[in-house]
């Protein structure tokens, strides 16, 4: 058989042989059991986190299972919950999700492999947070009393959401400078001005505007930065060893001069870099805690 472009081409001892052999492989197949498949279920768009968690996939030598949502069955009206069923079926031992909900996790429960949680709408980004932590601790080798101020739109930012959170819980001291409208009013840490936090902290980390809905008609790329941005000014007045931190993508010229994205005290590659290694040793954790690795398939660093 060159080509399988019709049933007409099987006689029916040829299907029947098919059947056998796929019940075959179905019961007994130990060199399709020995791999472990990651689906990576991207439903808002990403560089960072889709890319760092492919290639720690590959370095821990899990296959990947790609998902494109603009050609997938959800165009179809395939739900969240039958999409993932659905890689659970076809054998996916774990899935990574982003998607635009806050509480997309809640619609999930009935599905019985680990899921990975890689952006929720506007409530959580918790293995960007993980990344931002091992940024701060390579530079810092600590958390307590560490001064850390989250610049620009908290109301609406996950990564913000998670950082403050584990911050907190590590014994930072955690501080947020929002302009105004975009304050959270759920937190209760006082919000500061920009010139305040670049002051006071070791660690000023950006948000990334979302200049479409936030930069109004009286207000120009220019004004905000300015008002509420890391200017080069602001940057001079940091201390001594002060990092920046920005989750990315980057809006040079908004949220901070693009002179300062790889200045000296800039971790914002750095953090992608780590956002490999976290994302590895995550997926690692969550297999072994489920038990899909075992003594004979542990996978290791290719
Ligand atoms: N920081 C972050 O989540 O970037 P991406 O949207 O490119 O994944």
């Amino acid at each position: 058989m060159n080509h399988f472009f019709t049933i007409d081409q099987l006689s029916s001892s040829e299907i029947m042989m098919l059947l056998k052999l796929a019940k075959k492989y179905k019961s007994c197949s130990p060199n399709v059991d020995k791999k472990i498949f990651g689906a990576n279920l991207f439903f808002e768009p990403s560089t960072r986190t889709k890319m760092s968690f492919i290639v720690a996939q590959r370095k821990l030598g899990i296959d990947v299972l790609d998902f494109n949502e603009s050609v997938s069955s959800t165009k179809k009206g395939e739900s969240l919950y039958d999409t993932a069923k659905t890689f659970e079926a076809i054998g996916a031992n774990f899935l990574v999700i982003r998607h635009q909900s806050d509480r997309w996790m809640d619609e999930l429960k009935d599905i019985s492999i680990p899921i990975i949680n890689a952006g929720a709408g506007k409530s959580e980004h918790p293995t960007q947070c993980l990344l931002d932590l091992l940024t701060i601790y390579d530079s810092f080798e600590q958390f307590k009393e560490l001064k850390i101020s989250i610049v620009g739109d908290i109301k609406h930012s996950r990564v913000a959401h998670s950082n403050i959170k584990a911050l907190q819980k590590l014994g930072a001291d955690v501080y947020v400078s929002a302009p105004p409208g975009l304050e959270d009013d759920k937190l209760t840490i006082p919000n500061i001005t920009v010139d305040q936090a670049v002051e006071l902290s070791d660690v000023v980390m950006l948000l990334r505007v979302q200049s479409e809905r936030h930069i109004g008609k009286n207000e120009t790329k220019t004004d905000y930065l300015e008002k509420y941005g890391l200017t080069k000014l602001r940057e001079k007045r940091m201390k001594k060893n002060a990092i920046i931190l920005h989750p990315a993508p980057i809006n040079r010229g908004i949220e901070i001069d693009s002179t300062l994205v790889e200045c000296d005290r800039s971790r914002i590659f750095n953090q992608m870099e780590n956002g490999v290694y976290v994302r590895m040793a995550l997926m690692m954790k969550l297999l072994q805690d489920w038990g899909v690795l075992k003594h004979e398939n542990v996978i290791e660093e290719r």
